[in-house]
């Protein structure tokens, strides 16, 4: 949670961090903050969104070379004001922003107050400047060192950037457990959480791991491990291009990645799959081979719609690679004592790559001896670098706080390993897989078929925007889809949405159905048709209003439906890939048409750093 940036060189920082703290408020907006070297530290902090700051600081002088911002997503001290990034030193010669979480604070604190600390705020990033600062006083340290130090006191996750009066010209950046970049320009340095606040200004990028420290002026950067050991920078290119940041004429940045979903599948499965040798080459599994070969059992461990993409997995790798799954939401799995075996392999899933319970969750699993897989978006997160080996997504940043060009590609690369692992333990024939993956070379286009309902979908948002309450109901893999459907309706509407395999809804939902319910159900032409349409009668006897997505063409559901969405005739194995793209549209429509702020709902962030 929370986006960082910092900046020293010959630019205005102020419009460096600013158009910065743009970019990365999908970590977090509900406060922002900026601390300049202006003479001294100059601090400008405001609860509300980045926009909030700045109208807040319009009149004051901005001037000066070296700052850093901060926008947050409050887990100590609620968001206000003085709760706001960044926070100072008693004598307010030092300054600190701070993503992720201090766990011993309190300890800390209370320590330090001990020693006649007094604190401002409520939050624990107050806490750490503060003992900086009493390791200055105390033992004479300059501050590189004195941060150094103070860091091995610190129990949790940061990635810090300290300023100090006393050194106008230096910065002091360290992470453990928080993302941190630094981007290397002519005598000037860049540091944020990710790198979309860098790209124009500079292609080449260090991303510093765990335990680093670096020390940073315009014209030097040095590197320690906080252990003391002087580390070398790798320097690398970034991939990312600046207009993938962009709107690109699209009213929010959820409806451009939904759009953009045709080629992200695309870019998913590119040298990936080879149709006509019946062929999957995923570099990443590849020395896992033998492995995979004799794997006893698989384990699936996300959060949110990540997980729903690991139902989805589960089907598959069951059906076609004939391995027991289980899928575990992350956040409950670290906390149980789970029976793991070295012949286990378990398989995270993450668009971020930062999710704290994932990662807790691997971290566990790893110690037990299963061999990790990731299956990540963002390329350089801490989840790839704690795994075995991987599988990117390539979908490209999302910056849509609700997942949507994510999960598509999470399910693409997914159905490619339920694929490799069919292939390697030979329970598929040959001509099935030549047949399947020549289909999901089609999938792209069957999803810009599936975008032209848009128009369709505004009429059908139109009816339902004042609903209280909806219900989605699947079978097979039209469960994860219709949870996937409610997620998105009720965390960018707030409308309240609950998703249920449709067999299950006379196991109790069915009393919620009157002419005020409004059902979404997935209908489409597959194995389960038969039974959904039962599922649908007993909606319609109870005056549910049906909204149901089917197969173009289809005569049975529509005759029953108040409303039907089509979407092109697939193999079921690939119905996740498209049924979910009308959900997308029609919770985006009905989040718009009731007002509410699609890119960044509240109370949301797009990365979950802490548990
Ligand atoms: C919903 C959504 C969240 C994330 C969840 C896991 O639209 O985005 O439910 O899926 O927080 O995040 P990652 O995939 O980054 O681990």
């Amino acid at each position: 949670m929370c986006g960082i940036v910092g900046y020293i060189g010959h630019r205005n920082a102020w419009d460096v961090i600013i158009k910065g703290l743009h970019r990365l408020e999908y970590r977090g907006y509900d406060s922002a903050g900026v601390a300049l070297m202006n003479g001294d530290i100059k601090t400008y902090k405001k609860a509300g969104k980045v926009s909030d700051l700045e109208n807040f600081a319009h009149d004051l002088d901005k001037s000066g070379s070296v700052g850093m911002g901060h926008t947050r997503w409050a887990t100590h001290g609620a968001p206000s004001d003085r709760n706001s990034h960044p926070h100072y030193s008693g004598d307010g010669r030092l300054s600190i922003i701070h993503n992720g979480i201090i766990e011993n604070y309190a300890v800390l604190k209370e320590a330090l107050q001990l020693k006649g600390h007094e604190f401002r705020s409520d939050t624990d990033t107050e806490v750490l400047i503060h003992l900086i600062e009493e390791i200055q006083n105390s033992d004479g340290l300059e501050l590189f060192e004195a941060v150094r130090v103070a860091l091995h006191e610190v129990v949790g996750a940061y990635a810090i950037v300290v300023m100090s009066n006393e050194d106008p010209d230096v910065l002091i950046a360290a992470r453990k457990g928080s993302p941190m970049v630094i981007g290397v320009g002519q005598d000037e340095y860049f540091i944020a959480s990710d790198a979309s606040p860098i790209v124009e200004y500079t292609k080449n990028v260090i991303y510093l791991k765990d335990n680093q420290i670096a020390y940073i002026k315009r014209d030097e950067l040095v590197i320690k491990s906080t252990d003391n050991r002087i580390q070398t920078p790798y320097i690398q290119e970034l991939e990312l291009k600046l207009e993938m940041l962009e709107k690109g004429g699209f009213d929010h940045f959820m409806l451009k990645e939904i759009y953009e979903q045709p080629r992200s599948i695309k870019d998913c499965m590119r040298g990936r799959i080879y149709p006509n040798e019946g062929k999957i080459q995923l570099g990443g599994l590849n020395e896992y081979t033998e492995k995979l070969k004799n794997v006893d059992r698989i384990i699936i461990i996300a959060c949110g719609t990540s997980w729903h993409a690991g139902l989805v997995a589960e089907y598959l790798i069951e059906e076609y690679g004939r391995v027991p799954v289980e899928v575990e939401y992350a956040s409950e799995f670290r906390y149980r004592n789970p029976i793991i075996s070295e012949k286990d392999i378990v398989i995270a899933i993450s668009q971020s790559g930062e999710t704290a319970d994932t990662m807790a969750a691997i971290e566990m699993a790893k110690e037990k001896g299963a061999t990790i897989f990731g299956v990540c978006n963002v390329v350089g997160s801490s989840i790839p670098r704690i795994t075995h080996a991987g599988v990117y997504t390539h979908a490209g940043p999302e910056i849509g706080v609700a997942s949507t060009k994510a999960f598509t590609a999470q399910v693409t690369v997914l159905t490619l390993i339920a694929f490799f692992i069919a292939e390697k333990r030979g329970t598929i024939k040959q001509s099935e897989l030549v047949h399947l993956l020549t289909e999901l070379e089609d999938v792209p286009g069957l999803v810009e078929k599936c975008l032209e309902a848009n128009d369709h979908i505004v009429q059908i948002a139109e009816e339902l925007k004042d609903s209280r309450n909806c219900l989605f109901l699947g079978r097979g893999t039209g469960f994860p889809v219709a949870l996937e459907g409610a997620l998105k309706l009720k965390e960018i509407s707030y409308i309240h949405a609950e998703g249920y395999p449709a067999a299950e809804m006379k196991h109790g939902p069915i009393a919620l159905i009157d002419e005020d319910m409004p059902v979404v159900v997935i209908a489409t032409k597959n194995s389960s048709y038969e039974k959904v349409i039962s599922n649908i009668q007993e909606v319609k006897a109870r005056k549910g209003t049906v909204i149901a997505i089917v197969t173009e063409g289809d005569k049975d559901v529509t005759k029953m439906a108040d409303y039907t969405i089509e979407i092109p005739n697939a193999n079921e194995a690939f119905l996740p890939l498209l049924a979910t793209v009308p959900l997308q549209l029609l919770s985006y429509h009905i989040a718009v048409m009731r007002g509410c702020n699609v890119d960044q709902p509240r109370n949301l962030a797009k990365s979950v750093t802490v548990e």
